[in-house]
């Protein structure tokens, strides 16, 4: 019998407040700071949203100037942590690379931080922290996709905006106005989300009074399931396995009869469909059209439509995003990093807010496992007897 208290996946349960975003399944809307992320996406460079998660308001321009100015100065990848880069096997899966390389970044910039108590870091330093992680991870994304085409890094140029400079270091060209603009657009509506289940595993790490960088790897690893964040890239695999939009209801029949789970369709929160799918299908237009790929709408409007109709079941933001960046010429494998440069603007505000305002996060678990039972001819010692009696304080 299932014990009423129990809510599993935590689903429907309120852990927290926060002030950074609102997810309202209701509405259809997702508010960053107030502001609806559509409204963001069309307006605002992803510097200026990663400033109003950070800060709780848009910058003036002057603010904006310097976060811009310190972005740009953090963006290359120092030589010793390349060389940890190209000591890792280019097979490596680019989630367990970016994972590694925050790591590393954590043990040198927290390296003379002997004393635990000190590992949370001030609210300044972890500020600082944020920014400058924000600022490398475009690096370390792009070099991760070039190294496993073997090619050569390509060097940041500080004339580039954060998006222009990130399709610069991959791809070594100069971007199109227009696919930095979708760019932008998708940075931004995967910068926050609430307490998913990466933003949430970062605040439980930031609850114990750890260091930001754990706090990081930890919610990488979350990010990297397809429940979550693994998803943009599964979605890219259904594309390759359908092949085109004629082949999508053979297709839907056998994975349908095979139980399987149509990746980039459902959420745990939006029920009636994701608030930032229009905005992100809108960029995955412009796409379309700017690089003359017509086949890959019909595919993606097909798999849509027949799926909601069978289901009732809506895209999320990894159903437009998935086939955004592959035609942006990005590699399926290099979709879901993408989602941790964006995402490290929300975790970062996740773990100065939960550190603000700190409670360690420690629920309780109903038991279901045998009866208390005994080891044969344990004879527990008079100390162990007396904490029996004293079970409350014994209890860890
Ligand atoms: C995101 C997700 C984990 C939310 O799940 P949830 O709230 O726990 O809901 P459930 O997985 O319990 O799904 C409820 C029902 O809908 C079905 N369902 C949900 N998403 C589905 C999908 N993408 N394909 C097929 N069936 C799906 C489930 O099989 C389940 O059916 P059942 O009641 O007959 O068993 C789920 O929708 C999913 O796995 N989606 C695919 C992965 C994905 O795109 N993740 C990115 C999220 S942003």
């Amino acid at each position: 019998m299932t014990d009423p208290d129990i809510k599993k996946g935590l689903a429907g349960v309120h852990a927290d407040t926060t002030a950074i975003s609102k997810v309202n399944p209701e509405t259809n809307s997702l508010l960053y700071r107030g502001y609806p992320v559509q409204e963001l996406a069309a307006t605002q460079p992803f510097e200026a949203v990663a400033y109003l998660l950070w800060h709780g308001e848009l910058p003036t321009a002057d603010q904006l100037a310097e976060l811009q100015a310190v972005e740009r100065a953090n963006r290359s990848l120092p030589d010793d942590i390349r060389a940890f880069i190209d000591a890792m096997p280019t097979s490596a899966h680019p989630m367990d690379e970016a994972r590694t390389v925050v790591s590393l970044l954590g043990s040198f910039e927290t390296a003379g931080i002997a004393n635990v108590l000190d590992a949370a870091g001030t609210p300044a330093e972890n500020l600082d922290r944020s920014i400058r992680l924000f600022a490398i991870l475009p690096a370390i994304v792009a070099y991760g996709q070039r190294r496993r085409r073997g090619q050569e890094i390509v060097e940041p140029r500080e004339d580039l905006g954060y998006a222009a400079n990130f399709l610069w270091m991959t791809f070594g060209e100069e971007p199109d106005e227009a696919v930095v603009d979708a760019f932008n657009r998708s940075m931004i509506l995967y910068a926050e989300h609430s307490f998913n289940a990466s933003t949430f595993t970062a605040r439980v790490i930031a609850s114990t009074l750890s260091d930001l960088y754990s706090s990081v790897v930890g919610a990488i690893g979350a990010l990297k399931g397809p429940l979550h964040g693994g998803a943009n890239e599964a979605v890219m695999h259904i594309f390759d396995e359908i092949g085109s939009a004629d082949a999508v209801v053979a297709w839907l029949d056998d994975a349908l009869a095979a139980k399987r789970k149509i990746m980039g369709f459902g959420h745990r929160v939006y029920k009636r469909g994701d608030s930032r799918v229009p905005t992100m299908k809108a960029a995955l237009d412009t796409l379309v059209a700017h690089y003359d790929r017509p086949d890959v709408a019909e595919l993606y409007e097909t798999l849509e439509s027949e799926f909601v109709s069978r289901k009732g079941i809506y895209p999320n933001l990894d159903y437009p995003s998935g086939p955004a960046y592959s035609l942006m010429g990005f590699d399926t494998l290099t979709f879901t990093p993408l989602f941790i440069a964006a995402r490290i603007t929300g975790w970062t505000a996740h773990i100065m807010e939960q550190q603000a305002s700190n409670a360690l996060i420690r629920p309780l678990a109903a038991y279901s496992g045998s009866n208390e039972r005994h080891i044969e001819g344990y004879v527990p010692d008079a100390a162990e007897v007396e904490a029996l009696e004293r079970p409350e304080e014994a209890a860890g």
